[in-house]
């Protein structure tokens, strides 16, 4: 097993610590899992400020996606990358250690995946292990159940599309939900969008006040010389002042 030596640390980590906004996350959900290291390296010289690593149990999502020991061997490979992990899982309050160890820089948890009591204890937990903490809701949760966790969050990720696969299309009830947390959080709390997110989706999404977005298909489904391209137009979209 990897050793605390991966853990990221506070001034190293994007989320908290931006050196730029808004960060572009590359979702590796639709990489090629055949050549994972090489998909990850090419994503980050394209332009990509961190890596969105997608975990599904198959129960609180209808799909299985990625694990620890797959993040441990990435961590390994690229030991400068920051990790931002999304759990689409059930109780992840038992894998917070475990993705601590394997080098992950920020965990995502769901809201649909616990009651508001348990969490506050989840994320002092995963402060108290080095990473920063981020609440996901999903596309057909309303945002008025996030409101008494907002202020405790480093990052709010929108689901654009009900959670579970790479490849689905954008549904633009998002912004309103981004609109919505922006005049109730700090600057300094990130917004990730997260589901059909592409340089054609960027400008509404940054004006809506999003600053980090994280995208599969978008990046991972075009000809590896073209990503560069891509996270520049979503960096900044056409239009933009
Ligand atoms: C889906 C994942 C997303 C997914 C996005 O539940 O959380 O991160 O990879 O894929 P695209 O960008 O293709 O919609
Ligand atoms: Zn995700």
């Amino acid at each position: 097993m990897p050793t605390h030596a991966h853990t990221q640390t506070q001034a190293t980590n994007p989320i908290t610590h931006p050196s730029r906004l808004p960060l572009i996350a590359p979702s590796i959900l639709a990489a090629n899992y055949a050549r994972l290291g090489d998909e990850c390296r090419n994503a980050l010289e394209a332009g990509g400020d961190l890596l969105h690593y997608d975990v599904m149990d198959g129960h609180l999502v209808p799909n299985l996606a990625l694990g620890v020991d797959m993040l441990a061997s990435l961590k390994a490979d690229l030991p400068d990358a920051f990790f931002d992990v999304h759990l689409m899982i059930e109780r992840p309050d038992l894998f917070a250690e475990p993705f601590a160890r394997a080098g992950a820089g920020h965990l995502t948890f769901h809201i649909e995946a616990f009651d508001g009591n348990e969490a506050r204890a989840l994320f002092d937990k995963v402060r108290g292990l080095g990473m920063s903490v981020g609440l996901a809701i999903d596309g057909p949760t309303a945002i008025e159940k996030a409101d008494d966790l907002l202020p405790h969050c480093d990052l709010v990720l929108i689901m654009a599309i009900r959670a579970g696969f790479a490849g689905q299309a954008f549904d633009p009830a998002a912004l309103q939900k981004i609109r919505y947390v922006r005049e109730r959080v700090p600057e300094a709390t990130r917004i990730e969008v997260d589901g059909g997110v592409g340089p054609a989706q960027a400008l509404d999404l940054l004006e809506a006040g999003a600053d980090v977005l994280a995208a599969a298909s978008a990046v991972f489904r075009v000809s590896p010389d073209r990503r560069s391209a891509v996270i520049t137009q979503m960096r900044e979209p056409k239009g933009k002042p």
